[in-house]
């Protein structure tokens, strides 16, 4: 243990380069050039954003700064929420996850990358991947979806956008962090097959298929335990098993007990302490309460990150604001979704003559609040732009005011007279700024009164009545069924008013599915009853049916479910088929014809089911998905990728990912109530991996396809054997009665002639048969 008042060993020739400069061929700083004062001062933030420098070995700080839809770069150095350097706001996970497309999150990582670099910025803290396991979660805005797959895949694109310029990404928040009440001590108990199968998947698929340089530990603990010391996600699942090499930082302020985070695979403890943490760090070394080898592991970690972060390519001069922005135009065409489009009644006639109305057309919603607020380097409004690209007369009421300022009455009736003298309105609805945020959690999903008012009397005074919704978490309107047309715009970022007005004059063919199911009413949501808990503890009643598992297996009612989105064209589905892939998945293969007479972009979703599993599932859930362009008239063959892994289920008694044999229900369709074609696949399993035992059932042991038979063959020997029991062995009644019969409990059991060395042989037997080790 090296002396943690003195200096460590000669400081290393040619330390870690600094950031920006070209890596060359220095000799690397190693924990062991470093004291255990300067470990634990590494392993902890110099200010709000930056590492500690360590001058004498040349190690320079470096610098990490909130994402993740664009960068936001303190003026300032202490924590906040103050001025940030100007900076591209691109469409938050909330529309960008209805892209359905990683690619395109790859692009925005690129730019975002790009800009980054360009502010001498190592380290983006972003994407956030958590699950929207309530639609009250306030900060369901800065994610992707209540799927893993989806939020896993546009996390990884994200990630690898970011990345390929030189610039870490940073995937938040691990884990189970899915609500804002009372995030920073909230105990989330869940069972261990839903937290591996919905809460951590995402987080697998993107640290294994983007590599992440970075994670983020979440606030709130798992089962009594803070993710900031919880040496079982941070390091046996997160580094053993997915194999994450990089370094996990906490989120701010996340760290209870410094000392037992480091030792559970904590690396760096954001923000500063004032060195307050660093002291315990050095005296729990000393006193031999923490090993000095962890303290060498994060602050390894901690080198490497810097090294990786000097070796970033050199960054363009200045960012191109046109290209950001018009990229950022682009991004948000692709993340508008059609809800409903009644008579085609949009896109709309470039001369029509338009009301427009709603304060949300004149201040746009564009990014939600907190630490992803973006100063952008621009700002489109929809009504200007709609002004831009239209050539009829264009008139403006506001209807209400976003803060509920003025006079309600005098705008609703000014509102509704323009509405009535136009040939379409166009209704600008959605939540005020002030009803989500991160910090805390919504308490209903309605929209502010006087807009449902407003929307009433319009669809009462004209017919041609279009809506726009913004907003970061689901919202709900009552008179839905009645609205004509339904854009949901979501969070659209700095450009969504253009990108608004490219959709409603068709220059964009809407493309993007609904990454969250709109529930009719609040009651219907998976955890209602179980949101957000109380005295420091919820809990994930409702299991793996989180988002439209659960409302596929209720066959409830949805306002709009998971994957829905229309486009101005049509498409039509062909046979779907199934090959098996290398890794023994499946390749899903569909014609899909673009009908309709526009270019447009189909979001083929593959589902997939197994009746009659040995463990409960829900109906169906998304396996794979693609977007795909389709010139009008032509068919493409879309191939979908399911990987075998997508098709396990974690297996509570072997603690491993299992896949079930059985016969498949894949089904292919333009969201998760609308499958328009299916095949049916047959899967060889994995086999069971736990061993039959003596606790085995009968019922477990008569399902095992090696088993069965033995089991066939020794009853009909000792039926032969003992005529006398033969009666009683071969009655189905009775065998369907002690089916849950551990079948150590068999011999002897009612006079039946079974031997506990028949038992054992059976075993013994049927183990080997299926691979599995002997049992003693
Ligand atoms: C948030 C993180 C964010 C960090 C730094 C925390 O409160 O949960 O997402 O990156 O602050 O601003």
């Amino acid at each position: 243990m090296s002396d943690p008042t003195t200096s460590g060993s000669q400081p290393a020739a040619g330390a870690a380069s600094a950031p920006g400069a070209a890596g060359g061929d220095t000799v690397p700083v190693t924990p062991a050039d470093l004291t255990v004062a300067e470990k634990a001062g590494l392993t902890s933030g110099a200010d709000a954003w930056h590492t500690k420098a360590i001058d004498r070995l040349g190690v320079p700080a470096i610098m990490v700064t909130d994402g993740p839809h664009g960068l936001r770069k303190e003026a300032g150095s202490g924590p906040g929420l103050g001025p940030s350097v100007p900076a591209t706001c691109f469409p938050p996970a909330v529309a960008l996850g209805a892209s359905f497309d990683p690619v395109l999150a790859e692009r925005v990582g690129e730019a975002i990358g790009t800009e980054a670099a360009i502010e001498d910025v190592a380290v983006v803290l972003g994407p956030g991947i958590n699950i929207k396991r309530s639609p009250l979660c306030g900060r369901n805005f800065e994610y992707f979806s209540e799927d893993p797959l989806l939020s896993g895949l546009m996390g990884a694109g994200l990630v690898r956008g970011i990345q390929s310029r030189g610039v870490g990404a940073c995937v938040k928040h691990f884990a189970a962090n899915n609500q804002e009440t009372d995030r920073m001590r909230v105990s989330v108990d869940v069972d261990a097959r839903t937290l591996r199968e919905i809460y951590l998947r995402g987080f697998e698929i993107a640290v294994r298929e983007g590599r992440p340089w970075t994670l983020m530990c979440s606030y709130n603990r798992i089962e009594g335990v803070y993710s900031a010391q919880n040496r079982w996600l941070l390091t046996e699942v997160l580094r053993e098993e997915w194999g994450f090499d990089g370094l996990v930082v906490s989120d701010w302020g996340a760290v209870a007990d410094r000392v037992a985070s480091i030792a559970a695979g904590l690396d760096l403890e954001m923000p500063a302490t004032g060195g307050y943490t660093d002291g315990q760090v050095v005296r729990a070394v000393a006193a031999g309460d923490l090993a000095e080898a962890d303290l060498d592991t994060a602050a390894g970690r901690v080198l490497e990150l810097v090294r990786r972060a000097g070796q970033r390519p050199p960054a363009p001069a200045q960012l191109n604001v046109d290209a950001h922005h018009d990229l950022a135009r682009e991004v948000a065409g692709r993340c508008v979704v059609l809800l409903q489009n009644t008579d085609e009644l949009l896109p709309l006639a470039t001369d029509a003559r338009l009301a427009v109305i709603g304060a949300f057309a004149q201040q746009p919603r564009y990014q939600g609040a907190g630490s992803s607020r973006i100063d952008p380097t621009r700002l489109e409004d929809a009504l200007t732009e709609i002004r831009a690209l239209g050539t009829g007369e264009v008139t403006y009421a506001p209807g209400f005011t976003l803060d509920g300022a003025g006079d309600v009455t005098a705008l609703r009736a000014e509102a509704v007279r323009v509405a009535a003298g136009a040939e379409v309105a166009v209704l600008f609805l959605g939540l005020p700024p002030e009803a989500e945020s991160e910090g805390f959690d919504r308490e209903h999903l309605d929209l502010p009164a006087e807009q449902v008012a407003l929307l009433a009397e319009v669809l009462a005074a004209t017919e041609n009545v279009v809506l726009v919704l913004s907003h970061g978490g689901v919202v709900h309107v009552p008179q839905a069924e009645q609205v004509p047309a339904i854009v949901d715009a979501s969070l659209l970022g700095q450009a969504g008013g253009g990108a608004t007005a490219d959709v409603l004059f068709g220059r964009v063919n809407p493309s993007a599915r609904l990454s969250e199911t709109v529930p009719l009413r609040l009651a219907d949501t998976p955890a209602f009853g179980n949101f957000p808990g109380e005295n420091g503890q919820v809990r994930y009643g409702e299991g793996q049916l989180v988002g439209y598992r659960w409302y596929d297996a209720r066959t409830m009612p949805v306002a709009f479910p998971f994957g829905h989105g229309l486009s101005y064209t049509t498409f039509s589905y062909g046979q779907a088929s199934v090959v098996t892939a290398d890794d023994g998945g499946w390749q899903v293969r569909v014609p899909v014809t673009n009908t309709g007479g526009r270019l447009g972009r189909e979001v083929v979703q593959v589902y997939v089911s197994l009746s009659g599993s040995a463990v409960s599932r829900p109906p169906r859930e998304l396996k794979g998905f693609a977007s795909v362009e389709i010139p009008p008239g032509q068919t493409a063959e879309v191939e979908v990728a399911v990987p075998r892994s997508a098709l396990a289920v974690w297996d509570v008694r072997t603690g491993s990912w299992w896949v079930e044999g059985g016969q498949y229900l894949v089904q292919v369709g333009a969201s998760s109530r609308d499958l328009r074609t299916s095949a049916t696949v047959e899967l060889p399993g994995d086999g069971l991996q736990a061993p039959l035992t003596r606790e085995s059932s009968l019922a477990e042991v008569l399902a095992d396809r090696h088993a069965a038979p033995l089991v066939a063959q020794a009853v009909q020997q000792l039926a032969d054997q003992v005529p006398a029991a033969a009666g009683l062995l071969q009655d189905e009644e009775m065998m369907t009665l002690m089916s849950s019969f551990p079948v150590g409990r068999l011999p002897g059991y009612g006079g039946l002639p079974i031997t506990e060395q028949l038992v054992d042989d059976l075993l013994s037997a049927a183990n080997a048969a299926r691979g599995t080790p002997e049992v003693g």
